[in-house]
C-alpha cells in the first residue's frame, strides 16, 4: 500500500509540473475537432468550394500579390512556406483562420506550431478582412486545382 501511494505520488510530480509549466499562459487548452481541422478564429463554419468563382479568384490574386508576396511564393519556400498546395493539404476555413488570426494559430494549433519551429519568420495580421481572405482561398484552389 505504501509503495502504491509512493508511485501514486511520483507519477503525480510530472504531471502537475508539466500542467503547470508546460503551457505558455492561455492558448493552451485543448482544440475542439473543428478547431483542429478549420483552424482557430473567426471562421467557426466549414468552407466548401465545390466551383471556383474566376472573378473572386482574380481579386484574391491581387491581395495574394500584393499582400503575401512579401514572405510567400507560390512554389519556393522563402520566410514562410511555399503555397502552390496549401489549398490540397488544408482546409479553406483553416487557410481563412490563418490569414485573419495567424497569432492565436501559432499559439495555439498544432499545426502553425511545428510550421513556426521550421520557419523562423513570424507571420503576422496582414489586415485582410474576411472577404478578403475568403477571396485569397478562392484564388489559392484555383491554383492548387490547375
Ligand atoms: C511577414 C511574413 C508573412 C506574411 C506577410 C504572410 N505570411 Fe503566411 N506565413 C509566414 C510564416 C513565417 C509562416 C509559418 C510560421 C508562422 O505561422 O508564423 C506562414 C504560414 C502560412 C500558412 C500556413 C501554411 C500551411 O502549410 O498550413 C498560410 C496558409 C499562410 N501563411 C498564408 C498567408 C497568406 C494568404 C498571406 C497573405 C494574406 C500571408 N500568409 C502573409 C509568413 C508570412
Amino acid at each position: 500500500m505504501k509503495l502504491l501511494g509512493l508511485l501514486l505520488f511520483l507519477f503525480a510530480i510530472p504531471v502537475l509540473f508539466l500542467n503547470g509549466c508546460g503551457s505558455d499562459g492561455e492558448g493552451e487548452n485543448e482544440l475542439s475537432e473543428f478547431e483542429l481541422k478549420h483552424g482557430v478564429g473567426p471562421v467557426d463554419e466549414p468552407i466548401e468550394i465545390i466551383e471556383i468563382n474566376t472573378e473572386l479568384a482574380a481579386k484574391g490574386e491581387q491581395l495574394f500579390e500584393t499582400r503575401c508576396t512579401a514572405c510567400h511564393q507560390l512554389e519556393v519556400p522563402i520566410t514562410g512556406p511555399a503555397l502552390a498546395n496549401v489549398a490540397n493539404n488544408r482546409e479553406p476555413a483553416f487557410i481563412m483562420n490563418y490569414i485573419l488570426n495567424p497569432l492565436e494559430m501559432r499559439q495555439r494549433h498544432p499545426v502553425a506550431k511545428e510550421l513556426s519551429q521550421e520557419y523562423p519568420g513570424v507571420m503576422t495580421d496582414q489586415g485582410l478582412d474576411r472577404e478578403q481572405a475568403r477571396a485569397v482561398v478562392e484564388f489559392l484552389t484555383a491554383y492548387a486545382r490547375d
